[in-house]
């Protein structure tokens, strides 16, 4: 089954396909989904509106406050309800459920003086009550479209409780796995991020916003947050102009360009200006350069930090700087409500901004529809989940998997597939093997653990099924240092001729606030890694994680691990299917897998050095290079990597015009590139094809290698297909030493593969 037999049961996403960015812009939107009488009633609503509000009304719309779970200090709303019937609060996040939405609704609209509806908002990250794989995961597949309908399906499971807001796509470039936010992003390159960030809004936002199952999405967080020092959240990042515009950006630009109607201001400062009082980037660069016309939401608390950062001195400054620096609605600081009235009548901020703030809040409201439906019909969830949600959710997992090696042991074949043989004694040991809350992940919205279905329950009844037998031990707990007996584990895996090993994080040490120094297997499982391994039995490691993580003893010595990320409630089958070779793996890394932490910030796409190594490593050159005495440069995995059961030749590229003017690139002319890829193995499978490049001879130095374009390609046994990427204007510009992007004179090598590392370029040249 394909994503596109999904499609008659979910909602058509209008896709720009494959990586290319849509040239539709914020305004665009509007025009696409609306006519320009329908645009001239929403102005003239929400001008009515503003006309009959008082100062408190306005700043009320500006109010966000939550109803439940707290992901920071959270001001005291004993008054919730008093508030919301006073016309004190525009939006609630963190609601139970439908019953919840529709009473807080009817309090704002039945009981507030102007009749207002809430906006209901919530962290739908990686699925509502269908949870996916966590991000990271379904970044890996590569799969735009696939990504789009997960999204698509979350915001019509949330709408259906009254949620017409999710707090989603994080679009934060993560280069360093210490930090726990990694696991919520697409990983470290900003041309891939760029296309999955608009599959995630086309998917949130559907057709058209006043769809009944068409919830906003949110691009966050704006910006720079995964640049934290040290990898430690919430910590400051100081980014040069160039690395901003370059790397950090154009997730969050293809976001504007997709039409994104919400904005979420980050925690961080950058170079010392907190990202929620920030006017560079909230007007210079979103309202200015890319017109965004939606609204901007601060972070939990964040305008009240401005203070811990230094920059406010008081609270009346911290609302003041916020506001005047664009930030739209202030999400439970409470600092708007309680300042902002005081603020306007001391002439400190302008009526004008206040005025504009709320405008843009009510527009979203109209185009919503929630005046119109400000409620959602009763609705009592489903015991379990539908057939139609579990095969995505399945197909999803399915995807994210990347089998990271799969060695032959010894003169033998690789371990996976496994064979489905009777009488095969499987051992299933590690304490993720039956956790079913992790396998949900950080940010599980609604998703439920009896929803999920573990990798013990999937293979114990594949082996019942199969005539196999099956043993299980959980070994260790997955967190506790505490001495661990392994004598069950070591028994288990002495009598079974394959172990499938799951080990790796909780869901727990992923995600907000959950940034790690040491990326290694949490807990005892190093030590249970290696008696399993010493017991001499074929075993199989599946690394379920939020992050990249230093694995080099594994790599070693296990021939066969698959990162399985927390793939979600269909955890299991979809493990099975793939241990099995009832489907074929076809992730791909989007995070660099290091060595060892000490590497860390790590990322291919990084700049060259002056003295850069260029042999195989540690003691082979002079010591007076960029180098490490103790570890390699290289990465354990680099970005892209991902192998298949099958094998994939990728010939050398061939690019047209083998010379090209920046003057011709300017008009629009591109150089094509092209190759042919085969599969070389017995099975089919899916390559993803990657487009690379390096510019050299440029005004500022350029990274060593930068993606420029991929494809999915299905090919059966034996068969091969020509790709093309097509390299213009758009893909060869760049941030240049006086800060204009633009295409320079240069020499372009070009490179098509299966990941980051390998392969022989192309090369053309760019000249004046
Ligand atoms: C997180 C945001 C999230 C918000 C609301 C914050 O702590 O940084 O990503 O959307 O809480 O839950």
């Amino acid at each position: 089954m394909t994503i596109t037999d999904l499609m008659p049961y979910l909602w058509p996403v209008a896709l720009a396909g494959g990586a290319a960015a849509t040239n539709r812009t914020a305004t665009d939107r509007t025009a696409t989904n609306r006519t320009a009488t329908d645009q001239a009633v929403i102005d003239q609503t929400v001008e009515n509106l503003l006309g009959r509000m008082t100062t408190e009304e306005k700043v009320g719309q500006l109010n966000q406050r939550s109803a439940g779970n707290a992901t920071g200090p959270a001001a005291q709303v004993s008054e919730l309800s008093a508030m919301i019937a006073a016309g004190q609060v525009g939006s609630l996040l963190n609601v139970a459920d439908a019953e919840q939405t529709n009473a807080y609704q009817a309090l704002a609209v039945e009981r507030s003086r102007l009749h207002i509806p809430l906006l209901f908002g919530l962290d739908v990250i990686h699925g509502f009550r269908t949870i996916f794989p966590i991000n990271l995961g379904l970044a890996a597949s590569w799969d735009v479209d696939l990504i789009a309908q997960t999204a698509r399906l979350a915001a019509s499971e949330a709408a259906r409780e009254g949620v017409r807001w999710t707090f989603s796509p994080m679009v934060d470039i993560a280069r360093d796995a210490r930090w726990g936010r990694i696991a919520e992003g697409a990983g470290e390159d900003p041309y891939l991020g760029a296309a999955i960030a608009q599959a995630y809004v086309h998917g949130y936002q559907g057709r058209a916003l006043a769809d009944p199952d068409s919830v906003l999405a949110c691009a966050k967080h704006f910006a720079g947050y995964g640049a934290a020092e040290a990898g430690r959240d919430y910590n400051t990042t100081d980014l040069s102009e160039r690395t901003l515009r370059q790397v950090y950006l154009p997730p969050f630009r293809a976001c504007v360009q997709a039409g994104v109607a919400t904005v979420m201001a980050a925690f961080n400062a950058l170079a010392g200006i907190p990202a929620s009082a920030n006017p560079f980037l909230l007007q210079q660069i979103l309202r200015k350069t890319w017109g965004f016309g939606g609204f901007v939401v601060s972070d939990w608390n964040s305008i009240a930090e401005t203070m811990a950062h230094g920059t406010a001195k008081t609270a009346a400054d911290a609302a003041a700087q916020s506001l005047l620096a664009g930030v739209d609605m202030d999400l439970e600081s409470g600092l708007y409500l309680a300042q902002l009235p005081l603020l306007v009548r001391a002439g400190k901020v302008p009526m004008a901004r206040l005025d504009q703030a709320v405008g843009r809040v009510l527009r979203e409201k109209v185009e919503l529809g929630l005046f119109e439906r400000p409620y959602v019909p009763a609705f009592t969830p489903i015991p379990d989940l539908p057939s139609v949600a579990r095969r995505l959710a399945r197909v999803a997992a399915e995807e994210s998997f990347v089998l990271l090696q799969n060695r032959p042991r010894g003169a033998g074949r690789p371990l996976l597939p496994l064979p489905a043989q009777p009488g095969l004694r499987i051992g299933l040991i590690g304490p993720l093997a039956d956790a079913p809350a992790d396998m949900l992940g950080p940010w599980s919205a609604r998703g439920r653990p009896s929803d999920v279905i573990t990798l013990r329950t999937s293979l114990a009844d594949r082996a019942a099924t199969g005539h196999m037998a099956f043993r299980y031990a959980k070994g260790c707990d997955a967190v506790d240092e505490q001495p661990s007996d392994f004598r069950q584990a070591l028994a288990v895996s002495r009598e079974s001729d394959v172990v499938i090993l799951a080990l790796g994080e909780r869901a727990y040490q992923t995600g907000e606030a959950a940034s790690r120094a040491h990326l290694d297997l949490p807990g005892r499982q190093q030590q249970l890694l290696e008696a399993v391994a010493a017991t001499g039995r074929p075993v199989v490691l599946l690394l379920f994680a939020g992050r990249p993580l230093a694995v080099a003893w594994a790599a070693q010595h296990i021939p066969t691990i698959v990162a399985a990320w927390f793939p979600g409630v269909e955890a299991g089958p979809a493990l099975v299917r793939m241990l099995f070779g009832d489907v074929n793996p076809s992730g791909h890394l989007t995070a660099t897998f290091p060595r060892s932490v000490g590497q860390e910030p790590l990322y291919y796409n990084a700049l060259s050095t002056g003295r850069p190594l260029t042999g195989a490593g540690a003691g082979t050159e002079t010591r007076f290079t960029s180098r490490y005495i103790d570890e390699l440069n290289t990465p354990l995995f680099p970005f892209g990597h991902g192998l298949s059961y099958t094998t994939f030749n990728y010939a050398q590229p061939a690019a047209q015009p083998g010379a090209i003017s920046v003057a011709a690139l300017r008009r629009g002319a591109k150089v094509t590139v092209t190759t042919e890829v085969t599969n070389t193995g017995d099975r089919e499978g899916v390559a993803v094809a990657q487009c690379y490049i390096r510019l050299t001879g440029t005004s500022v130095a350029r990274p060593v290698r930068e993606l420029k374009g991929f494809q999915r390609l299905d090919l059966r046994a034996g068969t091969h297909q020509v790709v093309r990427f097509a390299l213009g204007q758009d893909e060869l510009s760049f941030w240049n030493a006086d800060m204009k992007q633009t295409v320079e004179s240069a020499k372009l090598d070009i490179w098509i593969g299966g990941d980051s590392a390998t392969g022989t370029p192309t090369t053309v040249l760019i000249h004046d």
